[in-house]
């Protein structure tokens, strides 16, 4: 079965959220005034802007997706008068630690039920190597995060996991650090902090896999519009993907080729997507992205591909479900540990709906083309990324997929039902 509902017109998504958190923690840290256009309006995103003016930075929302941010300098940050709430946002509390790590101060983070469940020990550890004092809950596995920063040191690092938050957490405690911080990565993930650090006049130097920041003592203002962010664009590219007659374009999308891995698994399974008109904006690759419906095939995806499409697996499962054969997707343990086990909440979900499918402990399988038959609820888990999966399955599927919680979705695209509603009326 491919999808039932054939969609055509044109669209543009909200601002890429990891661009925009980084946008706002580093516009803070300059010297001077920055301004950032297309910010992703956003829960996450919010407690990005929360910590940092938290922290002390003036930031003034022009419009929603408009910032105006006083820098206060690298030393200028000030000691939070309360405990910092990163909500739902591991990267707001990840990358953050790496810059309250390097402050002559005591701050405390904490995030909403979802987030006090995930990692940081992989911050932790490298940042306490560096000479941060960090204590968290479970043996400082879990937040809260209790930092008391202070002076570091540059060390380097081998990550064990390819991620970009922990990459970027050392490389902005790096400015603070005594000698270069050298972070290499098993394999390469998302290098939009060190454009933004080499936009911004810092030291950044790349051999291979590995990326190093030299101690700064200024970053230069920022002024960049944020493209598109192209895990939001996924949802609406997969649904006119799997339909044959669907035409859909998709504009200014940002395409960090450290991102585009759903556009090759998706082109692979036969879809038609094509880049146009591409351009590079505030340091960032950008296209409008084109889809024709087709007929799809399954795909095979293994652990050399996974950092490139880390987000948009949910989707992937989607599209899977309407392509022809057993989708694999391995050496992803890593969704285990998002805003939830995505491994297990697709499959849960899925099967739920009758599409037969099955775990591995490192990723899973989707058989298609299959029939969508809801027997009760999906729980999204309170996941935003597995809520829209859900929610464009069924508008794929022309079937009425019931979902928990999608209140969730505003935490990375809110205007993701008006969007989808006017696209399937
Ligand atoms: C992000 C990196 C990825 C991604 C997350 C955003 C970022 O996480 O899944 O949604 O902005 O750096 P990891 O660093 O844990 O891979």
């Amino acid at each position: 079965m491919s999808g039932k509902t054939v969609v055509r017109g044109e669209l543009s998504v909200p601002g890429d959220k990891s661009i925009s958190h980084r946008a706002v923690m580093v516009a803070a840290l300059a010297t001077g005034v920055s301004r950032v256009g297309g910010f992703l309006h956003a829960a996450d995103t919010l407690s990005t802007v929360g910590m940092m003016r938290a922290l002390g930075a003036r930031i003034e929302e022009v419009s929603p997706t408009e910032l105006r941010i006083e820098g206060l300098g690298l030393r200028g940050l000030v000691e939070p008068a309360d405990v910092i709430d990163a909500g739902n946002s591991g990267t707001t509390i990840r990358i953050g630690s790496g810059i309250l790590a390097a402050q002559p101060f005591l701050s405390v983070i904490t995030g909403d039920r979802y987030l006090r469940r995930r990692p940081m020990g992989r911050v932790i550890d490298p940042l306490a190597r560096m000479g941060a004092s960090i204590l968290g809950r479970d043996g400082n596995r879990l937040p809260p995060l209790c930092i008391r920063g202070g002076p570091l040191r540059g060390i380097r690092y081998e990550m064990p996991v390819a991620s970009a938050q922990v990459k970027s957490s050392l490389l902005l405690a790096g400015l603070y650090a005594d000698s270069p911080v050298t972070v290499v990565e098993p394999k390469r993930s998302r290098d939009h902090t060190e454009r933004m650090l080499a936009a911004m006049g810092a030291g950044v130097a790349r051999d291979g896999n590995a990326v190093t920041v030299a101690p700064c003592e200024r970053l230069d203002p920022l002024v960049m519009t944020v493209p598109g962010d192209l895990s939001s664009a996924a949802f609406f590219l997969v649904l006119a993907a799997v339909t044959p007659g669907s035409s859909l374009t998709v504009r200014g999308v940002g395409v960090n080729p450290f991102r585009t891995g759903i556009l090759d698994v998706l082109r692979g399974m036969g879809a038609d997507i094509r880049q146009v008109g591409e351009r590079v904006e505030g340091g960032e690759p950008v296209a409008d992205l084109v889809v024709q419906g087709a007929e799809l095939v399954a795909a095979r995806v293994g652990p050399e591909e996974v950092p490139g499409l880390i987000d948009e697996v949910p989707i992937l499962c989607v599209a899977a479900a309407f392509a022809a054969g057993r989708t694999e997707i391995r050496g992803a343990v890593e969704l285990r540990v998002k805003e939830s086990d995505r491994i297990a909440a697709m499959v849960d979900c899925l099967s739920s709906l009758g599409i037969p499918c099955g775990e591995y402990p490192d990723g899973l399988w989707v058989e298609g083309p299959a029939g969508v038959s809801p027997a009760g609820p999906c729980d999204s888990r309170g996941d935003h990324r597995i809520a829209m999966s859900l929610r464009i399955l069924g508008a794929a599927a022309g079937v009425r997929v019931e979902v928990t919680d999608v209140d969730c979705i505003d935490t990375s695209f809110p205007g993701f039902q008006p969007l989808l509603e006017g696209l399937t009326r």
